[in-house]
């Protein structure tokens, strides 16, 4: 990954070296840490402007047989750095991120005979902070096993956050529950609070490399919330040996809601790229052969109603060829499907293809007309044939032009045994990247761990799921994702970085469940195009849906790659506009969304360039739209505006706006 500036800077530390108490102040002298040894107990806190936004809070271990490594400790040296560079994003959100922060590092040692050591390492950003604990290499401490984190962040006050159960998650594909603090339940990471009106925090953490997922809970009803690793089968929560890190816990402080999304503390504190030459790794907006399948209309496995034939994914190509789209994935073209797949998970075979997929055939067609073909390796959790399978695997694919590959995993628990975000997982999809890398290989992570940021290490890892996303349209019992849904995921899984949410579904209805249907106007899916980032995107729908519906203009003119992004308003749970501008041109992309409630938005165009002038091309919610009785009208307008411009947004309940503005 390119570099563009790396200044090592002088140090601009306070360091307040008394006792065991050390300062450490963010490069905008805003956001204060304090650390520190209280009865042998290592701790710190936090300031914002000098007021206290996380109190005294522990930090430790409880390694395997009751042997505490959290109450013993001393400081032996202090270390502190500076560094301020940006680094290019070979695709993102915006072109570079900005990484300056100051650092200091806590060597810790046991006061006691055994003399073992620890490392705290403090991050602090203009927008946050990041801590992790490094083991390092000593006599006394080889090999050991974490039977519990200790992090603790104490709270001041009781915030309100969005959260899903930890230990009711399917896949963390839940709809996010509003609650205090104080009253969560064991939750997963991110979890963002709104502390008052202008005081947003979120809690998650950073490359997570051979460790265990984070999870928080409530220290006796209290809002102190403390880490609680995903243990293995066992119970352990992780095997080490040093020298070792852990993954870093992070917090992103933010004024407005809108800002926790524009913090990159999360890819900052993962490794630069290990893949140099970035340049086979493209997003693109894709179709497939899938929501057929969701709805009942096609089979994954074999039969009568087989998706993936010969004809069908032809046909598919024809149309991403007609209308632009970079590739056709198609599920089910491999054997393991018929039967029970997800219990048997280990009959998947990902080089044989069904017989009436004819791979030779399809991918020369599809090379001939400029589309990728999307491989689809569905594991039903199956982690150690699969691994058995991936270089043969991926060489077939190279063989036959296949360069994205989504994975899936639909089994609660990988080899019917370890779960998804334990360090059992956190090793096995570390594989599967590292392994596409080898082989040039992208990969969409379906039923994954939380994201934590490792797509700045390997770009190839393009957009993973980790969300209830459009397909609990086509069949969930409770009828669908509430329109509130939308408006919670970008402030939440979102700032775990591309969610394959899959949103473009044009038909909203399946006549195999009439109780389910997609909760929004037609609208509001074309501007979740832009609202929910993936660089790697697919219009959800069956293609026969799309043709000769106006709207699907704004499809496939949507890039999926961005040079910058603004968040012009946002309300969690209510309402959130994004603004993106493309990659390729001066142009931009506007989507704006509501809950279930109609509202009109102010949109301030004061991101566009000055004394420009634009062309916006409006896709609204039409006269009468309503999520549940009216779907469908979409007007179309065409306005011309500048930097000073005001647009009013009148969105209908459930509804949303999407423009096209460009740069005449
Ligand atoms: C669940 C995935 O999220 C979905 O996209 C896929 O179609 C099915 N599993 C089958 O693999």
């Amino acid at each position: 990954m390119k570099k563009i500036i790396f200044i090592l800077t002088a140090i601009l530390l306070i360091s307040c070296n008394t006792e065991s108490k050390n300062v450490l102040v963010a490069p905008n002298g805003k956001i204060y840490v304090e650390t520190g040894i209280e009865d042998g107990k290592p701790f710190y806190l936090v300031k914002l402007n000098g007021n206290t936004i996380i109190e005294k809070s522990y930090l430790g271990f409880l390694f395997k047989n009751n042997d505490s490594f959290f109450d013993d400790f001393i400081i032996e040296k202090i270390n502190t750095k500076s560094v301020s560079e940006k680094w290019y994003q070979p695709w993102g959100e915006e072109l570079t991120a900005d990484n300056t922060y100051n650092e200091m590092t806590i060597q810790l040692i046991e006061n006691s005979c055994k003399k073992r050591k620890m490392n705290l390492v403090f991050r602090l950003f203009n927008d946050g902070l990041g801590f992790r604990y490094e083991f390092p290499e000593q006599e006394n401490l080889k090999n050991f096993v974490i039977a519990d984190e200790l992090t603790e962040f104490a709270l001041v006050g009781n915030p309100k956050a969005w959260s899903i159960p930890t230990n009711r998650t399917n896949y963390f594909e839940n709809l996010y529950k509003k609650s205090y603090v104080t009253s969560l339940d064991t939750v997963s990471t991110p979890l963002t609070m709104e502390v008052n009106d202008s005081l947003f925090l979120t809690i998650h953490e950073a490359n997570l490399t051979d460790y265990a997922g984070l999870n928080l809970t409530p220290k006796q009803g209290s809002s102190t919330l403390k880490a609680d690793l995903t243990p293995w089968s066992t119970g352990e929560k992780v095997f080490a040996k040093t020298p070792f890190v852990s993954s870093w816990r992070t917090i992103i402080i933010a004024k407005s809601a809108g800002d926790l999304m524009l913090s990159r503390i999360m890819l900052n504190l993962n490794e630069p790229s290990k893949i140099e030459d970035t340049s086979w790794i493209q997003p693109g907006r894709y179709i497939g052969i899938w929501w057929g399948m969701h709805l009942g209309n096609y089979t994954w496995g074999q039969g009568p109603k087989h998706g993936a034939t010969t004809a069908n994914t032809m046909r598919y190509i024809d149309f991403a060829a007609k209308y632009g789209f970079s590739g056709v994935l198609v599920e089910g073209w491999n054997v393991g499907w018929d039967g029970d797949w997800s219990t048997n998970g280990h009959q998947f075979n990902f080089t044989k293809p069904y017989p009436d997929f004819d791979i030779k055939k399809i991918s020369e067609y599809a090379t001939t007309k400029n589309v990728k073909l999307i491989g689809h390796n569905e594991t039903g959790g199956a982690a150690k044939n699969y691994e058995s399978q991936l270089d043969s695997a991926f060489k077939f694919y190279n063989k036959y032009g296949v360069t994205t590959v989504k994975t899936g995993y639909v089994n609660a628990l990988l080899d019917h045994k370890e779960q998804h975000a334990s360090q059992y997982g956190v090793r096995h999809y570390r594989k599967v990247i590292e392994t596409a890398a080898k082989y040039k290989i992208v990969i969409d992570n379906h039923e994954p761990m939380i994201p934590t940021g490792l797509q700045r290490t390997y770009p190839n890892l393009m957009s993973q799921e980790g969300v209830r996303g459009q397909e609990y349209d086509a069949w969930s019992p409770d009828g669908g994702n509430p329109p509130e849904h939308t408006t919670i995921i970008p402030f939440t899984r979102g700032l775990a970085g591309p969610m394959d949410f899959t949103p473009g579904t044009f038909n909203f209805s399946n006549p195999a469940k009439p109780e389910t249907h997609v909760q929004t106007t037609l609208a509001k899916q074309l501007a979740l195009s832009v609202v929910i980032y993936s660089p790697l995107q697919m219009a959800s729908d069956m293609i026969e849906n799309y043709e000769n519906n106006p709207a699907f203009e704004f499809i496939t003119s949507c890039p999926t790659n961005w040079a910058k992004t603004v968040i012009p308003a946002a309300k969690i749970g209510d309402f959130i506009i994004v603004a993106r501008k493309d990659r390729k041109n001066e142009n931009w992309f506007v989507g704006g969304i509501t809950d279930e409630n109609a509202r009109e938005l102010n949109l301030n165009l004061s991101f566009l360039e000055k004394d420009a002038k634009y062309r916006a091309k409006i896709f609204k919610d039409g006269k009468g739209a309503d999520y549940k009785t009216n779907p469908y009208p979409v007007e179309i307008e065409t306005i011309e505006i500048n930097s000073n411009s005001n647009i009013k947004l009148n969105l209908a309940a459930g509804g949303g706006t999407a423009i096209i503005i460009s740069k005449i």
